[in-house]
């Protein structure tokens, strides 16, 4: 399979990893968080799971997006792409120097064996979920930037932004 340069996940846990409860994120939206991730991904293209995509809030890049499904001519707004696999898309940006993975909690189990890079976000705090972030073997992986956040700096919640490198 022939992949992008980088291949990076992007989430925002709690203590507990939760990511998400009945299709929406655990928690009040956290503006520090989404400035990071538009800072981060800014004109690269954002694969999803079709549960992501279908979402109000859902997050998406002018630069293009793929959505992943199992289902028979599923139809997707413009900017959009139906993928079948993480490798169809993973083919689809062979020639992108950073792709980034958005979720949910079924594609980022997926992609974690294929992530260079894993930009996470703690909301320091414990909430109920339904999806989460999965374990992945921090061991193989160096913090390389770490930016705390303390309620009150564009948060309800105080978070750690947390950026980890595969190592080589
Ligand atoms: N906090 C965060 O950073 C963050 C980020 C993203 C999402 N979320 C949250 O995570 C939750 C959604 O996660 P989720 O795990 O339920 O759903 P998801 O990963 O977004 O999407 C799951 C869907 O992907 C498709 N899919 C999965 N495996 C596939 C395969 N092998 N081949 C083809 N298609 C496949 C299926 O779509 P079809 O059913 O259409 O076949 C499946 O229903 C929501 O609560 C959302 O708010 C949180």
């Amino acid at each position: 399979m022939t992949k992008p340069n980088i291949i990076s996940l992007i989430a925002a846990m709690s203590e507990n990893r939760a990511i998400g409860l009945n299709n929406a994120l655990p928690w009040e939206p956290i503006a520090a968080d989404w400035d990071n991730l538009k800072m981060v991904s800014k004109g690269k293209k954002m694969i999803m799971g079709r549960k992501s995509y279908d979402n109000p809030h859902r997050l998406w890049s002018e630069a293009g997006n793929y959505v992943i499904t199992r289902q028979e001519n599923y139809v997707v707004d413009e900017g959009f792409e139906v993928v079948r696999s993480l490798e169809e898309a993973f083919e689809k940006c062979k020639n992108e120097a950073e792709v980034f993975v958005l979720g949910g909690e079924e594609i980022f189990r997926w992609a974690i064996p294929y992530a260079d890079r894993i930009y996470l976000t703690i909301v320091h705090d414990e909430f109920q979920g339904d999806a989460f972030f999965p374990e992945f073997n921090e061991s193989a992986y160096e913090i390389i930037e770490r930016k705390e956040f303390q309620i009150g700096e564009n948060t309800p919640y105080p978070i750690s932004i947390l950026t980890y490198q595969k190592k080589s």
